[in-house]
C-alpha cells in the first residue's frame, strides 16, 4: 500500500472516531436528562395515517410529539405536516428531540423504478445504486429520512407475492443488490441520503407454502448457507437498522428472538445500529401464542428489539416492567442510545428540519434526470426469454396492433409498494407507443379482455388499481378485428399491480383463463405475436414458450415503463435482463431453485419427466426448469471459449458472434463434490457484465478466492476444507450453458 493511502485510512480512521466520540458525548448529555418515560417515547414508532401499510389505527401523533413520546413515525404525507410534527416535537417538548421519519420507499419514489425483483435482473449494481440514491433525493426532498428497504429476504416460492421486493433466489447476489441499495440511500448521511433498514430478518421469505406471514422451520445450517447470508453481507454496507420479521425462527418470533437479535445479528456479525419490528409485530407475537402483550414486550426489548412500530406497546408496558424489574433500565438505555445515535447521524440534532427544504420539492421531484435512469434501469431489467426468427426488435413500419389490459393502464405502471407515486404524470405503453413510432407506422389498440374473466376475483381482492372491465365476449371480438389490420401484434398481459407485493400470495401463477383464451386466439390468426408479461413473480408460461414467437418480461417497470418498452421492442436498446428467479415450467414443481442439493438418485438435467424408476422425479413433469436462473437472451449471440484455470485464476473469451453491440452476464458458479455436509450442485461465486460490439472478444478474468469455497456450519461460522471443486463458466444456470473446470487447493 502507498504511503499515502496508509495516512488517508489512518486519517480518516481518526476522523471518524472523533466524530464517534463527539457523538457519545452529546447522547451521554442528552440521556442524562431524559426521564425513563421520555426514554421509552423514543422507542415508540406510530402510524401517520396518510397511507396504508398495515391495520388502520388512531395515533395521537401531535399529542404525543408535544410530549416527546414519539421516537419516529411512518406513513405520514406532505412536508408542510411533517415539519409541523417536527416542530412539535422540538418545540413543545421538554427535550426537543426530532421525530426519525420513515416511509417505504421501495423502488423510488415520485420517479418510480421497476419493483426490486426487476431492478435485480438488471444485474447492474451501480445502476441499482443509483436508482437507489435518486429515490432518496426524491424522499428526503418530501422530509422522508427513513426507508424500510433494502428486503434482502431469500424467495424460493413465486406463490409468495413478495418475490417481487426481493432480488429473487440467490444468497450471494441478494446480498449484494442489497449493499448497493443502502450505499445508494445512505451516502454519507448528506442531505439527500436516506437511513437504510434491511429486512425482515430473519427467513420471512420462507413462508411455508408461499402463503404470506406463515409460519418458516428450518435447520440452522439452511440458515446459515442460503438464507442468512445476505443479511450479513449487508452489514458490510454499514445499513443503520434492521427490521425483524413477521414469523417464528426455531418456533419464536423474530421480534423476541435473542438468539437471532442479539447472538447473531449483534455479537456475531457486530451489526450496531437499531432494530425496528414490522407493523405490529410484538402483537403477532401475541397471536403466535407466546405470551400476552406484556410479557411479549419484555421478551423483545431483552431480545434486543429496540423500537416498535404500531404495536403501543413499549409504551404501554414498558415503564411499568422497569418499575417491577421484569426490564432493567439499561436495556431501555442501550435501546434508546441506538435510536438517538441514529437520528444524530441523519444530523437531525444539527438540523431537525434537514429534510423540510421547500425549494426542494420544486426541484427535485420527478426530474429529467430521475425520470432517463428510471428508463433506464427499466430497459435493463426487462428479461428476452424467447425470441424466435428473431422477430424482435420491431420495425417501426406498417401497422402495430397493440393488445391486452395492461397497455393502456396509468395506475397500475408502478407495481407495488409504491408509496410516492404519482401516476397522473406517467405515460401509458399506449402513449408511449404512439409517440415512438410516430408517422412512421399505424398503432391500434384493444383492451381484449379482463385481467380475469370472474367479476367477483378481480373485485374480490381489495385492487386500488382497477383496469377498467369490458365484456370479455366483445373485447375478444374487437382484439381478432384490430389483430386481422395489424403485420405484427403486441400483447401486454399478465398481473395488475396488487397482484404481487405484501398479502398478495397466489396459487395459480398461470396466465388467467380470459387472458390465455385471448392468447391463444390471437396466436391462431397466425400473425407474428410478442408477449409482454407484466408481473411481479415469475410466471408458468408453457404453452406460451412453445406456441408464442418473441416473450419479454417486464415485471412492473415503474413510471416510465411505456418508454423502456419501447426501447427495446424497437431495437433502440438491446436487452441485458437475466433472471434471478427460477422460472418454473409447472406450478407443482415449486420451490424450484437452481443452488438445490442434491439427492441421492438425481436425474440428468433434459429428462423430460415419465416413468423411471425409484428416481427422484415426477411422472407427468421435467425436473428443469422452463427457464433457469441467470437466464436471457438479447439481440446477438456470444460465443464462450478458452476457458482455462492457471492456478486460483479463471480466463475465458466471450465474442459477440452476432452484428449488433450487446451486454453479456458472464456468469461463474461453484460446486464442493465432497464435503462434510452436502453443498449444493451449484452456487453462483462471481459475475462480470460486459458490452461487447460486433465481433468484439472480451478476456474475462476472475480469481478464485478462499472465501467462494467456504460454507457455514449451523453455528454460523465458516469452514474451508481444502480438496477438489467444480469451476463452472457460462451464461446461465443450467449445464448446458455451463463449462466445467476442476480445481483442486489443499
Ligand atoms: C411490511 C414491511 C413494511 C411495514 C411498514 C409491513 O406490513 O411487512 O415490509 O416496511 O409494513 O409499512
Amino acid at each position: 500500500m502507498k504511503k499515502s493511502a496508509f495516512l488517508f485510512i489512518l486519517l480518516s480512521f481518526f476522523a471518524a472516531k472523533a466524530q464517534d466520540n463527539e457523538m457519545d458525548s452529546f447522547i451521554d448529555d442528552l440521556m442524562s436528562k431524559m426521564t425513563l418515560q421520555e426514554k421509552i417515547g423514543q422507542l415508540n414508532l406510530l402510524p401517520g395515517g396518510d397511507i396504508t401499510t398495515g391495520a388502520e389505527m388512531e395515533s395521537p401523533i401531535f399529542d404525543l410529539a408535544a410530549k416527546g413520546q414519539l421516537g419516529a413515525i411512518l406513513n405520514i404525507k406532505g412536508q408542510e405536516k411533517i415539519r409541523l410534527l417536527q416542530e412539535t416535537a422540538v418545540k413543545k417538548s421538554r427535550l426537543g428531540i426530532p421525530v426519525l421519519v420513515g416511509q417505504d420507499v421501495i423502488h423510488g419514489n415520485v420517479t418510480v423504478f421497476p419493483i426490486p425483483l426487476a431492478q435485480a435482473c438488471s444485474w447492474n449494481l451501480e445502476a441499482i445504486e443509483n436508482g437507489a440514491r435518486i429515490a432518496a433525493r426524491e424522499a428526503t426532498a418530501q422530509g422522508i429520512a427513513w426507508t424500510y428497504s433494502p428486503m434482502v429476504d431469500i424467495a424460493l416460492d413465486p406463490r409468495w407475492g413478495r418475490v417481487a421486493e426481493g432480488a429473487g433466489e440467490d444468497p450471494y447476489y441478494t446480498g449484494l443488490v442489497g449493499q448497493a441499495m443502502i450505499r445508494g440511500y445512505q451516502g454519507n448521511y448528506g442531505k439527500e441520503n436516506m437511513m437504510a433498514c434491511v429486512k425482515h430478518f430473519a427467513l420471512y421469505g420462507a413462508a411455508e407454502a408461499g402463503r404470506d406471514y406463515n409460519t418458516v422451520d428450518m435447520s440452522r445450517l439452511r440458515m446459515f448457507n442460503q438464507y442468512l447470508p445476505p443479511y450479513r453481507a449487508a452489514l458490510e454496507a454499514n445499513p443503520g437498522s434492521f427490521m425483524s420479521s413477521f414469523n417464528v425462527v426455531d418456533g419464536i418470533p423474530a421480534t423476541l428472538n435473542g438468539w437471532l437479535l442479539n447472538e447473531v445479528l449483534r455479537n456475531k456479525w457486530k451489526f450496531d445500529g437499531f432494530v425496528v419490528t414490522d407493523y405490529a409485530s410484538i402483537n403477532e407475537a401475541v397471536v403466535h401464542g407466546v405470551g400476552d402483550q406484556k410479557t411479549c414486550v419484555v421478551k423483545a426489548i431483552k431480545a434486543g428489539t429496540d423500537m416498535d412500530m404500531c404495536a403501543f406497546a413499549y409504551i404501554a408496558h414498558l415503564e411499568k416492567c422497569a418499575e417491577e424489574g421484569s426490564v432493567s433500565v439499561k436495556d431501555i438505555d442501550t435501546a434508546c442510545r441506538r435510536v438517538l445515535e441514529a437520528k444524530y447521524k441523519l444530523g437531525l440534532f444539527a438540523d431537525p428540519y434537514r429534510f423540510c427544504d421547500a425549494k426542494r420539492l420544486k426541484t427535485d421531484l420527478y426530474t429529467t434526470e430521475h425520470r432517463a435512469a428510471a428508463r433506464d434501469m427499466a430497459a435493463q431489467s426487462f428479461v428476452l426469454l424467447k425470441n424466435a426468427d428473431n422477430l424482435l426488435p420491431l420495425k417501426k413500419q406498417g401497422t402495430i396492433a397493440l393488445i391486452g389490459p395492461l397497455a393502456d393502464t396509468r395506475n397500475n405502471l408502478p407495481g407495488c409498494w409504491s408509496t410516492g407515486d404519482e401516476v397522473s404524470r406517467y405515460t401509458t405503453l399506449k402513449e408511449a407507443m404512439i409517440n415512438a413510432v410516430g408517422k412512421k407506422a399505424r398503432v391500434l389498440y384493444a383492451q381484449g379482455c379482463n385481467i380475469y374473466g370472474d367479476e367477483k376475483t378481480q373485485n374480490g381482492a381489495t385492487f386500488n388499481r382497477p383496469i377498467p372491465r369490458v365484456d370479455d365476449k366483445a373485447a375478444l371480438e374487437e382484439a381478432l378485428k384490430t389483430a386481422a389490420q395489424a403485420d405484427v401484434v403486441v400483447c401486454a398481459l399478465g398481473e395488475m399491480a396488487e397482484m404481487s407485493g405484501e398479502s398478495s400470495s397466489r396459487t395459480d401463477l398461470s396466465l388467467p383463463e380470459v387472458q390465455m383464451n385471448l392468447l391463444k386466439a390471437i396466436v391462431a390468426t397466425g400473425k407474428p405475436v410478442v408477449l409482454l408479461n407484466f408481473s411481479g413473480r415469475p410466471t408458468i408460461m408453457k404453452w406460451e414458450s412453445e406456441n408464442v414467437p418473441a416473450i419479454l418480461n417486464v415485471w412492473w417497470g415503474g413510471s416510465e415503463l411505456g418508454d423502456a418498452v419501447c426501447d427495446i421492442v424497437f431495437g433502440d436498446k438491446a436487452p441485458s435482463g437475466r433472471l434471478v428467479t427460477t422460472m418454473p415450467r409447472a406450478l407443482g414443481q415449486v420451490p424450484l431453485y437452481y443452488n438445490h442439493l442434491r439427492t441421492g438418485r438425481p436425474i440428468p438435467e433434459g429428462h423430460t419427466g415419465g416413468f423411471m424408476k425409484y428416481q427422484s422425479n415426477y411422472l407427468d413433469e421435467s425436473n428443469d426448469p422452463l427457464y433457469p436462473f441467470g437466464y436471457g437472451l438479447t439481440y446477438t449471440t456470444f460465443k464462450y471459449s478458452d476457458a482455462l484455470l492457471n492456478g486460483n485464476k479463471v480466463s475465458l473469451s466471450v465474442t459477440n458472434t452476432g452484428s449488433r453491440e450487446a451486454t453479456e452476464v458472464v456468469q461463474l458458479y461453484i460446486n464442493d463434490p465432497v464435503a462434510s455436509v452436502a453443498r449444493p450442485v451449484k452456487e453462483l461465486k462471481a459475475f462480470r457484465r460486459i458490452v461487447l460490439k460486433p465481433g468484439e472478444t472480451a478476456n474475462v478474468e476472475f480469481e478464485i478466492t478462499r472465501s467462494m469455497l467456504t460454507y457455514y456450519n449451523a453455528e454460523g461460522d465458516e469452514v474451508f476444507e481444502p480438496g477438489d471443486f467444480n469451476i463452472m463458466v457460462g451464461c446461465n444456470s443450467s449445464d448446458a450453458a455451463l463449462q466445467t473446470l476442476k480445481y483442486t487447493i489443499q
